[in-house]
This record gives C-alpha cells, structure tokens and sequence, in this order.
C-alpha cells in the first residue's frame, strides 16, 4: 500500500499524546493445565467455532512478538525526556502480551498434536521481514489497528457467552483472560503512536490494510484447519459459521460497528466502552490467576 510520505503536520490536536492509558497494568499468571490436551471440537463440539478461534490462537505468538518489539521501537523514537513517561505503560504492556504469546504456544502445540498445521505464524513473519525497515511509526500503526481487533473481538467474547458455550473449563478460562487484558491494554500503541506525531491519514490507511489481511488470513487459516480436520464438506460446519458469524448474537452484529469507529478521524480506543463483564469475571475469576506483577 501507499503511505503518504510524512505528514507529521496532519497529525491530530493529540500530538503530544502521553501514556495516557496510563498506566499500569497487572499482570497475571492463570491457572491453567493444558499439558493433558483438549478435545479436538473443543468449543461446544462445533466445528466452524472451534477452528476459527484455533485460527485466531495461531496467530497470536508471532503477532503479539511484533507488537512488542513495535511499541518498545516507538518509544526508543521518543525524545529521551518522554520515554520515562511511558515505562509503566510499556512494561505492563509487555508483560501481558508476553504471557499471552506463551500460554497461546502451550494451546498451539496441542493444536499441532491434533494434526493442525499453523500457516498464518509464516505469513506473518514473512510480511513482518518485509516491513522491517519502514520507519517504526508505521509498525505501531500496525500494531494500534490490530489492538483494534483484538479490543472490539475481547468485548464480544465477554459479552456473549455463547461464543464459548460448552468449552472446557480451562480454555475458557484462557480465552476471557485474553480478552480482559486485551481490553485493559487497549490505548497503549494507539497513544503511543499519537504520541509519535503520525498522522490520522496513516493511522486509517493502515487500519484498512490490516482489515483485508486480517479477513483473507483468518479465513484462509480456518479452512485450512477445517479441511484438515475431515469437516469441511460437512453441511453442519456451515450452518453453524452462518449463526456464529451472522447470527443475532455473533461475531459480525457485536463487531462491525466498534470496528467501523477506527476509521473515523478523532477516534480514540477509551470511546470504546469496557464492558461491566469484565469487573466481574476479574472478580468472580478471583482464584484463577496469580498476579505476578
Ligand atoms: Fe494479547
Ligand atoms: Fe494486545
């Protein structure tokens, strides 16, 4: 896709955006075994749900590695006087998604167990080499659009237990703990690259071209897998990724709005409401997680 060049004079009112999101994070060990495995269909035993949410998992270890190393280059391009302001924000934010990539590699090798093959960790990597030298505001652009995803994904999958209706104990336990940290940590690499000076034109162009990846990469990922599981000509499957996906209560109706708001030029990840389920499963998932820091 085509940048614009510098556009620094575009950049939003917010230039001198700080670690607004503030902040620190906690961050947390889950109590979770998953060296015994899980079932094949684990989500409720139905295909298209199971593997869709394997898709999305076998992205996270390498994705998340990239917002890592995105957000602490950003803040590296900061002047010296302004990086102490973000170090809290920073090493929360490191400190959630590195236990994120680690407890999702636990969860991927049972997956590769089963028999499921990991492509979309490639294609990632692949694009990832191929973008290691344009300029760091761009990766945390990259990082903030799929920050994005993952806040509007982390909101439905707390809003709607149904998405997880009939998964093991232990794995939906991992999923909503993602989900609520997702949503914690949510306007870090947006600040941050508000903060850089980048412009909202960027930011928007970059959304768009994360968007088309995000949808060609996840479908593709998710055929794979369910090719590879015997389950693909199975009428069911498919009548299962249509309620799942169009029903009243999926994935589309709970996420193309929240989605669609990136693209409006002033919009900032706190317009996002975090959802009351959040407070309560931190609370009521008391005894399932150690904080670790
Ligand atoms: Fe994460
Ligand atoms: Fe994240």
């Amino acid at each position: 896709m085509t940048i614009p060049a510098d556009e620094d004079m575009n950049a939003p009112a917010e230039i001198t955006a700080t670690a607004d999101s503030a902040s620190r994070f906690t961050i947390r060990r889950l109590r979770v075994n998953l060296s015994q495995g899980f079932p094949r269909l684990w989500n409720g035993g139905e295909a298209f749900r199971t593997h869709y949410l394997n898709a999305l998992s076998m992205s996270f270890p390498v994705g998340e590695q990239f917002f890592i190393d995105s957000v602490k280059k950003g803040v590296a391009m900061l002047p010296p006087a302004r990086q102490q302001a973000w170090t809290d924000a920073v090493r929360g934010f490191v400190g959630q998604e590195a236990t994120h990539r680690f407890l999702h590699g636990q969860f991927n090798a049972e997956l590769e167990r089963q028999g499921l093959r990991n492509h979309w960790q490639g294609w990632a990597a692949w694009r990832i080499r191929r973008g290691a030298k344009l300029h760091p505001r761009n990766h945390v652009a990259v990082t903030a659009a799929y920050e994005h995803f993952t806040a509007v994904v982390a909101t439905g999958l707390l809003t709607h237990p149904n998405w997880l209706d009939g998964a093991p104990p232990d794995l939906a336990l991992l999923w909503r703990w993602h989900a609520v940290e997702e949503s914690e940590h949510k306007s870090v690499a947006f600040d941050l690259y508000r903060a850089m000076g980048a412009s909202e034109r960027r930011r928007i162009l970059w959304f768009v071209y994360v968007t088309l990846q995000f949808f060609v990469e996840s479908s593709l990922q998710t055929f794979i897998n369910l090719w590879r599981a015997g389950l693909w000509w199975q009428p069911r499957t498919w009548w299962q990724a249509a309620r799942f996906l169009f029903g009243p209560r999926g994935v589309w109706a709970a996420s193309l709005v929240p989605l669609l708001q990136y693209l409006r030029p002033g919009f900032h990840p706190n317009q996002l409401a975090d959802p009351a389920e959040m407070a309560q499963w931190l609370q009521s998932q008391r005894e399932a997680y150690a904080i670790v820091a």
